[in-house]
Order: structure tokens, then C-alpha cells, then sequence
């Protein structure tokens, strides 16, 4: 049911479009997730029995969409600072690839609705296989919450634009508390670094707060973005999922084609289109691989692709320049670049007169295969 205009703008407290109006929210949603879950040398999760991950050697997270780009990022988290094997898997291409199941494995979906019926039927599998599952989610009482051994909160709040912003956001969040506990109950990092760590998460609801001269900077340059054949957004690292967030977020609102890439990875083919209509949104993070980056854009500047970079470093090279913050970490670097992207599909849809909301063709929940 549709509610009347009047009632939909009043809801939208004088932010132009939900999507703007959830964007704007990320920093307190994200306080709303560390609630009380940060000690001080341990992530608490209480709603998690400790016996859930006796005896697991392997992680596969499964998800559609952007909480599958929420997955990818939690895979680097996992295995860098909880040793442990994690897969990530596309659940539309999980159901049918008889995929092989341990039950030394914990299974993972990840799901702003809790209803995906992709995701949900491979909860269903895996159960049916008897591993033991945990389901990270943003709606209590949903589907996959039911039928899990175990769930994980996100606390976002009700999301009402259909390009997914602060579900992704609290998700990260989620996957980085969990990397730390597992960290912690594997033993494969030092108190102190534990410590270090916590601290670092508490920044994040600062490192997304929008400020005013980023949003308006990217209002501004959005405007060279309407057109072109095509954008690559490019990252290293966990920053490759982001630019994979980014290019879904562009291509869902803007109706423009974008595709993510590993920046290492271009010259292996995608260089082959880099002209001055081929727009490159580069992630230049100052704590992840910079000078590796770096040198990947270099490239494509050199064969005349349009760059737009994104770094807290003065980058010659670039057409465009948004600056970030001097963060202490790569992942609060991570959070603000995740902010970046996201107005700037923002802008770039309104510039083209589109809803930004309702995007065509697409549901917010997709409930049948
Ligand atoms: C739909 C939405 C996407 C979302 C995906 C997965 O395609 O348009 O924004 O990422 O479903 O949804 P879920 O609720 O499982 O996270």
C-alpha cells in the first residue's frame, strides 16, 4: 500500500530521497550496532552460544546482491585477522552446483530482508546437510532468522530505498566485530592488537558521518558523470568489494553501465576500453596497497581514461579528486569511501531525473527465484 505524497515527504525529514535520507543515518545505525557489543578486549556477542563455532574450520557466507558484497569484504576480514578458510558464494549459483558441504564448516547467509528466497533455500540446503548455520540480518523474526541456529542482528532500522546503503554499512560492521571475536577465540591475534582494533571500530560512526563539503564537492563534479560508455570502479583488497558496491549502486540508480574491478587486474583486458569516455572511480586508500593502486591508475590515465580517485593522498593524475580524511586504518578508510560511492550514485541518478527510490525493474526484496 502506497502512503499519500504528503505523508512519504514528512517521512523523508527534508532529505530529498530515502536512499539520501538512509545514507545520512549510517552514523547512527552503525552506534546502534555497536551497542553493547564492544568490551574491552573482546567483542561481546551475546545472542551467540560459544559452543557454535566448536570444531569449525572453514566459513561460507551466501548472499544475493549487495550483502553478497557485504560477504566478499568479511572474507578478507576473516582470513586475515581470524586465520580462518571462508568462501563466499552467490546463492543462485550455490542451489545448483551441488556443492560440496563439511560439517566442519560454518554457513553463513547474510540478508537485509531475512526472506531472499535464493539465500533462504541455501540455508535450507545446508541445514539439510547438517552443518551448523548463522544468519547475519536486518529483520528480526524473518524467514532466515527462524530456520538458523543463530543470528546476528544488524540494527539498521526499517530500509526503504531499494539500493541497499546502511543495511551494507552495519553489515561490514557486524563482519568486522566477528572477525575480532573469532580472532579472539582462535587465538590468532594479541590482546593488545584486539585492543587496538576495538578502538578503531568506535570511530567508524565518525568516519561516515557525510560532511558537507564532500556531498557538496561530489554535487558538483557529478555532473561530468551523465554520460560516457561506461564507468570502472576500482579497488584492491577489501576495497575491491566496495568498488564492486560501488558500480552495483551507480548501475541500480543511474541506469549507467559500471562494472567493480580489481585494479591489478585491468590490464588483463579492461585497459583494452580506457579512453576519455570511459570513467575510472579509483579507490586510492592510503593504508591498503596505495603505491600498487596507485601505479593501476596511473596506467589508465595514461591511456586517457577519465579518473576520478578517491583518497586522503593529492593524486596529480586524477580529473577529478575527492578528498578523504587521514584515517589510522584501512577499514575506517574503507567506511568513509563506502559513503563517497554512495553519494555519488546518488547524484549522478538525480542529475538524470531519476527515482532514485523506486529504481526501475527493481525489488526491494526478491521473494521468488
Ligand atoms: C534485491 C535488492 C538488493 C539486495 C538484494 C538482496 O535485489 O534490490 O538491494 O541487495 O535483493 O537482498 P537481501 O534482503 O537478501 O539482502
Amino acid at each position: 500500500t502506497k502512503l499519500p505524497t504528503n505523508k512519504l515527504s514528512a517521512q523523508k525529514d527534508g532529505y530529498r530521497f530515502f536512499m539520501e535520507k538512509e545514507i545520512y543515518e549510517q552514523s547512527n545505525v552503525i552506534t546502534d550496532t555497536l551497542l553493547g557489543r564492544l568490551g574491552t578486549d573482546d567483542i561481546i556477542f551475546e545472542e551467540l552460544d560459544p559452543e557454535l563455532f566448536n570444531g569449525i574450520n572453514e566459513i561460507k557466507l551466501c548472499a544475493c546482491g549487495t550483502s553478497y558484497h557485504a560477504a566478499l569484504s568479511a572474507s578478507y576480514l576473516f582470513e586475515r585477522y581470524a586465520r580462518v578458510k571462508t568462501s563466499v558464494e552467490i546463492a543462485s549459483e550455490f542451489r545448483y552446483r551441488e556443492p560440496i558441504m563439511t560439517k566442519d564448516t560454518l554457513f553463513v547467509v547474510i540478508s537485509q530482508s531475512g526472506e531472499t528466497a535464493d539465500t533462504l533455500e541455501t540455508l535450507k540446503m545446508a541445514k539439510n546437510a547438517g552443518l551448523k548455520t548463522l544468519t547475519i540480518c536486518n529483520v528480526d523474526n524473518s524467514s532466515m532468522v527462524r530456520l538458523s541456529d543463530a543470528t546476528i542482528l544488524t540494527r539498521a532500522g526499517v530500509e526503504k530505498g531499494v539500493a541497499s546503503t546502511k543495511a551494507f554499512a552495519t553489515q561490514v560492521t557486524i563482519f568486522w566485530m566477528l572477525s575480532l571475536h573469532l580472532a579472539k577465540l582462535r587465538s590468532t591475534m594479541d590482546n593488545g592488537e584486539i585492543i587496538k582494533q576495538i578502538e578503531l571500530i568506535r570511530q567508524i560512526p565518525g568516519a561516515v558521518k557525510v560532511r558537507d563539503e564532500i556531498h557538496e564537492k561530489i554535487k558538483r563534479l557529478s555532473k561530468r558523470y551523465l554520460h560516457g560508455h561506461g564507468f570502472f570502479f576500482i579497488g584492491r583488497d577489501i576495497f575491491y568489494p566496495l568498488a564492486l558496491e560501488g558500480a552495483l549502486k551507480l548501475k541500480e540508480i543511474s541506469y549507467l553501465h559500471a562494472e567493480g574491478y580489481p585494479s591489478g587486474e585491468m590490464k588483463h583486458g579492461p585497459i583494452a576500453l580506457a579512453d576519455p569516455e570511459l570513467f575510472t572511480i579509483a579507490l586510492l586508500p592510503e593504508h591498503m596497497l596505495y603505491e600498487k593502486s596507485k601505479s593501476n591508475v596511473e596506467e589508465l590515465s595514461a591511456r586517457d581514461s577519465t579518473i576520478c580517485a578517491i583518497s586522503p593522498l593529492q593524486f596529480e593524475k586524477a580529473d577529478d579528486f575527492i578528498a578523504t580524511k587521514n584515517h589510522e586504518s584501512y577499514m575506517l578508510e574503507f567506511f568513509e569511501m563506502m559513503v563517497v560511492v554512495q553519494l555519488l550514485s546518488l547524484e549522478v541518478s538525480i542529475r538524470l531525473g531519476n527515482d532514485v527510490d523506486m529504481p526501475r525493474n527493481l525489488a526491494k526484496s526478491v521473494t521468488v527465484e
